[in-house]
């Protein structure tokens, strides 16, 4: 069997929507095998276990891509990554599948032509870059192709995941957002986009509260999460360095330094008073991004 581990991923981190996105240590793995005919599914609820499953339309268009014909597919499925949360549960699954499917075909594609590929199912570039390289990454598409770097982010950051028990579909999320903006909203994006990226690489950690900030966005979304705005003033009373809707939401991200235990529990004593349940997780970014094990 073929096992491939991938990373979650928060996108966007503020400003960079689109385009910006981090690979952090919670994992989906899964495991593939060609069999004799079918589809076996395993490990996930009855309502994705069919031919309609992520993982398995992403190894189809993968099998396509390459001119492979499969027999039949078992796949099972270790998930971690809580399901339409803003932590690319989606971008997970289409790598792993695209991953898993160029493993049985024998490693035919590329990690590029794999980073081309899933971008085309997932529709942007920012979680499916970090889930394949790791770490955290500018990616954009041009046309066809996808251009992408890798941000050399000094040590000592650390990420806290609020985790409501309410999802947020992404499809819902974008709907929200305006056709157009302001200039000057534009304006405000950019410069906030270019610092935080060298508040990152410098260390300059002072600096990532006004840099996390974005118009493009957040402003809209921010009224689909309940208590968004409360929590965003918490975590600025408690300390932490900045604060940022994950992905499309409704996880939202704290930044802090990875010396500084009691913000942890600040921030999680305060979530227990709100309607909703809150789960706070402690996360560190992964530097490997998918792996066939
Ligand atoms: N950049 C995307 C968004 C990430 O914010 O809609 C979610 O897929």
């Amino acid at each position: 069997m073929i096992k491939v581990k991938v990373p979650a991923t928060s996108a966007n981190i503020g400003p960079g929507f689109d385009c910006l996105g981090v690979a952090l240590n919670l994992y989906n793995t899964f495991y593939f095998e060609e069999i004799e005919k079918g589809l076996d599914i395993q490990g996930c609820c009855e309502e994705f276990s069919n031919e309609n499953n992520l993982i398995y339309t992403s190894m189809k268009k993968c099998f396509e891509r390459i001119g492979y014909n499969f027999k039949g597919i078992r796949i099972i499925i270790e998930d971690d990554i809580p399901l339409s949360r803003g932590l690319g549960s989606s971008a997970a699954c289409i790598v792993g599948g695209v991953i898993g499917a160029n493993e049985i075909a024998g490693k035919v594609l590329s990690k590029e032509e794999i980073l081309k590929l899933a971008v085309e199912i997932e529709g942007h570039p920012d979680n499916v870059a970090p889930a394949i390289f790791g770490g955290m990454t500018v990616a954009i598409q041009d046309e066809d192709n996808i251009h992408y770097s890798k941000i050399n982010v000094a040590k000592g950051l650390k990420f806290y995941a609020m985790i409501p028990d309410f999802t947020l579909s992404t499809k819902e999320s974008r709907a929200v957002l305006p056709k157009e903006i302001p200039y000057k909203d534009g304006v405000f994006n950019v410069g906030r986009v270019a610092l935080l990226i060298t508040a990152l690489t410098n260390g300059e950690f002072h600096l990532l509260k006004t840099s996390c900030d974005d118009k493009l966005h957040q402003i809209y979304r921010g009224k689909l999460i309940q208590d968004f705005d409360r929590i965003k003033e918490k975590c600025e009373e408690f300390g932490s360095l900045g604060m940022f809707l994950s992905g499309a939401g409704p996880t939202l991200m704290a930044l802090d330094e990875d010396k500084n235990s009691k913000f942890y529990d600040d921030i999680k004593g305060f979530l227990k008073t709100l309607d909703n349940k809150w789960e706070v997780k402690p996360l560190d970014i992964d530097f490997s991004g998918a792996m066939v094990l």
